[in-house]
C-alpha cells in the first residue's frame, strides 16, 4: 500500500488518481471512452522508433524516426489511404505521426479469429532497407483508445510483470539473419464496471514471424512454421496477418497506466537520490553557516572600528571594493538579456513542474508536457522582458530600446535557427522527425506574435520601474585589481561551481537523457521536481560563496563570474551527455551523431541560461544585502 502510494507520489500522478477514483470527475482528455458490444475499436499508429530492448547492456542504435507508412516498409494500407490523426502542438514536435489503421476491430468480437490483414509486394531494395530497420532495433507504435500497444516483459531484478511500450518490427536474435514479424497476436484487456459498458484498460503485443509460403491460408493454429527472412536480392511477398484475444482484467480504467509506467529497480532510484539530496542539503547548510558567521564577524569588525585609535587600520577583504562593487560590467547588454531569457525559462520550468507534479499531465494526453511548456514560454515572455530591462538598467546601461528588442528576439531566433538545421539533415535521412512546416509556422506566430509583444510590454513595464537602488555609490576611478588566484578565473567559476549542483542532479539526469533520446516515457515528476528544487538552491549558494571569494581577493568585477558559476554545471551536463552516448549509444549514422550532437547543445544552452540566471540574480541580491549592512564613511 505504502509503495504504490510512494510509486504514486513519484509518478507525479496524486491528484490526479485521487481525482479520478473518488469522484466522478475527470481532466479534459482523462475521461473513459465507454464502449458498448460490437462497437469498432480504432488502431492507430505512430511513428517507428529505435529501441532500448530490456537489456541493461543494450544500446541504442539510431535516434531517427520514420513515418508508418513510409512506402518503404509497405505496411498494409487502410482503404483510401491513411489519414492523419488530429495531434497537439507538443505531441507533434515530439515527433508523434499518428495515422489509421486497416485493423478492423469491434469490441469482444471475433474472439481468437485468424484474420489476414493484406499481402503485400517488397521488392529487393526495400528489403534491404527493412532489414536495416530491424538490426538497428526499430520498434512499432500502436495506440488504441489512447494506450500504446506494448509487449509485456518480467523485469529480472523483482518478477514484476510490466508493459513495454512499443513491439519490434522484427528480431536478429539469429546472428546475420534479420527476421522480420508479419504476424500480430493482438490481447486486448478490457474492463466491466457495469454491464454493456466496456472499458480498454490494455493492449498487449506479440509480434511473431511466419514464414512460409506466403500466399498460402493462413493457420493460426498450426506451429509456427519456420520465419520469415526477406531476400535483398529479389522481390517477396509478405502476408500481414493478425488475431485479436479479448481478455477480461480486473484493472480499472483510472489505474490502467500503471503497468506502463514502470520503474526499474525504485530502491537504487531513491536511495541515489536520498543520497544526493542529504549529501547536498549538508553541504548548503554548512556553507551557509560558515558564511553568515564569517560575513557577520567582518560586519561588526568594520562597523565596531574606532575611528580615533592611534592605529591606523586599514580596511581589507571585500570592505574595499565597495566603491567598486556597482560598476558596470562589460557588455551589460548581454548580461541582461541572458538574464531575462533565463528567467522566462526558470518561470515557464517551475510552472510547468507544478502541472506535472499535480498529475495534470496525463500520459493519455500525448504531448501535454511540451505543449505546456511552449505555452508557459510564450506567456512568460513579459516575465523576460520585465527581469532584462531591470537588470540591465541597474547595470547602468542606456540603450533601452535595444535592449527590449534583443531580449525578445535573441532566443527564439537561436532556438530556430538550431531546429531549423537539425531539421534539414533529419529531411535528408528520410525521416518523420522533422517538424511539419505548418508547425514550424505555427511556432514562429506563438513567439513573434505573443511573446515578442509580451515581452516589449514587460520591457516598458520594466524601464519605468528603472534601476535598482545600490547602498554604496561607485568611485568616480576605478581601483587597481591585485593578481587574483587561478581559481577565482572566470572559466574555474564555471567548471568548479558547476560541479555541486550536477552532482545532486545526475542521478535523474539519466533518466531524463534515456527519454528524451530513447524515447522513454518519463513520468517520475517527483523526483524531477526534488531534485530541480536541489539543483536551484545549490546554484545559489554556491553561486553567493563564490562571489564572496572573488571579492575578498579585491576582485570586483563579479557579475559574469556570478553568471558563469551559476551556469557552470551546463558544462558538465555536456560531458555527461558525451559520456552517455558512450555507454548507451552506438549511433551508425553520420545524422544521427549529428542529431544527438545538437539537441545536447540545445539542451545544455537552455540549462546554462537557467541555473545561470539563478546564480546570477541570488548574488545580486546577496551582494546588495552585503554592502548595506557596512557603514561607510
Ligand atoms: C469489419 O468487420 C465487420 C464485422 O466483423 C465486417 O462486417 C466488415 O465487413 C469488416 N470490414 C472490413 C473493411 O473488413
Ligand atoms: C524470480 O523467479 C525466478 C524463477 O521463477 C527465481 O529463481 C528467482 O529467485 C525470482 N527472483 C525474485 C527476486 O523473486
Ligand atoms: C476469448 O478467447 C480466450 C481463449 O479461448 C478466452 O480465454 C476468452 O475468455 C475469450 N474472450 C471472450 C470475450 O469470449
Amino acid at each position: 500500500m505504502a509503495a504504490a502510494t510512494a510509486r504514486r507520489f513519484l509518478l507525479g500522478g496524486a491528484f490526479l488518481s485521487l481525482l479520478t477514483s473518488s469522484y466522478a470527475f475527470y481532466l479534459p482528455g482523462a475521461a473513459p471512452h465507454d464502449y458498448h458490444l460490437g462497437e469498432p475499436v480504432k488502431v492507430f499508429v505512430n511513428t517507428l522508433t529505435p529501441m532500448l530492448t530490456g537489456n541493461e547492456h543494450a544500446k541504442l542504435k539510431s535516434l531517427i524516426n520514420y513515418d508508418y507508412y513510409n512506402p518503404r516498409f509497405h505496411f498494409c494500407e487502410p482503404e483510401g489511404g491513411p489519414r492523419s490523426e488530429p495531434e497537439s502542438l507538443g505531441s507533434i514536435l515530439f515527433g508523434d505521426r499518428i495515422f489509421n489503421s486497416p485493423y478492423n476491430i469491434s469490441m469482444l468480437e471475433s474472439n481468437m479469429t485468424c484474420q489476414t490483414l493484406c499481402r503485400q509486394q517488397v521488392p529487393a531494395d526495400d528489403a534491404k532497407f527493412i532489414n536495416e530497420r530491424i538490426r538497428e532495433d526499430y520498434a512499432l507504435n500502436w495506440l488504441v483508445d489512447g494506450l500504446p500497444a506494448a509487449e509485456m516483459k518480467i523485469d529480472l531484478k523483482t518478477n514484476d510483470t510490466f508493459y513495454d511500450m512499443g513491439f519490434n518490427l522484427g528480431n536478429d536474435d539469429i546472428p546475420d539473419t534479420a527476421i522480420l514479424h508479419n504476424h500480430y497476436e493482438i490481447v486486448l484487456k478490457y474492463h466491466q464496471p457495469t454491464p454493456d459498458v466496456y472499458r480498454i484498460v490494455g493492449v498487449l503485443i506479440w509480434p511473431t514471424s511466419r514464414g512460409g509460403d506466403q500466399n498460402a491460408e493462413l493457420d493460426c493454429i498450426a506451429p509456427e512454421g519456420p520465419p520469415l527472412i526477406l531476400d535483398e536480392d529479389s522481390s517477396n511477398t509478405v502476408r500481414y496477418s493478425f488475431r485479436v484475444t479479448w481478455s477480461e482484467s480486473d484493472t480499472p480504467w483510472a489505474t490502467r497506466w500503471d503497468n506502463y509506467l514502470h520503474i526499474f529497480d525504485p530502491r537504487i532510484h531513491w536511495f541515489s537520490l536520498v543520497n544526493s539530496i542529504v549529501i547536498v542539503i549538508f553541504l548548503c547548510v554548512m556553507v551557509s553557516m560558515i558564511l553568515l558567521r564569517t560575513v557577520s564577524r567582518d560586519i561588526s569588525r568594520y562597523n565596531n572600528l574606532d575611528v580615533g585609535d592611534d592605529v591606523v587600520q586599514e580596511d581589507w577583504g571585500w570592505k574595499l571594493v565597495h566603491g567598486e562593487v556597482f560598476r558596470t560590467p562589460s557588455n551589460p547588454m548581454l548580461l541582461s538579456v541572458m538574464v531575462g531569457n533565463g528567467s522566462q525559462l526558470c518561470a515557464m520550468v517551475g510552472v510547468t513542474l507544478v502541472f506535472a507534479l499535480f498529475g495534470f499531465l496525463s500520459p493519455s494526453n500525448r504531448g501535454s508536457l511540451a505543449t505546456v511548456m511552449m505555452i508557459c514560454w510564450t506567456l512568460f515572455g513579459g516575465v523576460g522582458g520585465y527581469i532584462s530591462s531591470r537588470v540591465y538598467a541597474s547595470l547602468g546601461g542606456t540603450e533601452k530600446r535595444k535592449n527590449s528588442f534583443i531580449t525578445a528576439t535573441l532566443l527564439p531566433t537561436f532556438v530556430f535557427a538550431m531546429v531549423f538545421f537539425l531539421d534539414l539533415f533529419l529531411l535528408t535521412a528520410g525521416s518523420s522527425g522533422a517538424v511539419p512546416f505548418g508547425t514550424f509556422l505555427f511556432v514562429v506566430v506563438l513567439w513573434f506574435g505573443i511573446s515578442a509583444p509580451l515581452s516589449a510590454v514587460g520591457s516598458f513595464f520594466g524601464s519605468k520601474h528603472g534601476a535598482i537602488t545600490h547602498p554604496v555609490r561607485v568611485n568616480p576611478i576605478p581601483r587597481q585589481i591585485p593578481p587574483t588566484p587561478r581559481y577565482l578565473q572566470p572559466w574555474a567559476a564555471t567548471l568548479l561551481a558547476g560541479i555541486l549542483p550536477f552532482g545532486a542532479a545526475f542521478v535523474e539526469l539519466y533518466f531524463i537523457l534515456s527519454s528524451l533520446f530513447a524515447s522513454r516515457a518519463y513520468y517520475a515528476f517527483g523526483f524531477l521536481a526534488l531534485t530541480a528544487g536541489v539543483v536551484a538552491l545549490t546554484t545559489a549558494t554556491v553561486s553567493i560563496l563564490f562571489t564572496y571569494f572573488v571579492l575578498c581577493a579585491e576582485e570586483y568585477r563579479w557579475h559574469w563570474r556570478a553568471f558563469l558559476a551559476g551556469g557552470g554545471s551546463a558544462v558538465w551536463l555536456f560531458a555527461y551527455g558525451i559520456f552517455f552516448w558512450a555507454s548507451r549509444l552506438t549511433l551508425g549514422s553520420f545524422s544521427s551523431v549529428i542529431l544527438y550532437m545538437g539537441y545536447l547543445m540545445l539542451l545544455s544552452i537552455l540549462q546554462f541560461l537557467i541555473t545561470g540566471t539563478i546564480g546570477f540574480l541570488a548574488t545580486y541580491w546577496s551582494v546588495r544585502r552585503l554592502y548595506s549592512a557596512i557603514r561607510i564613511d
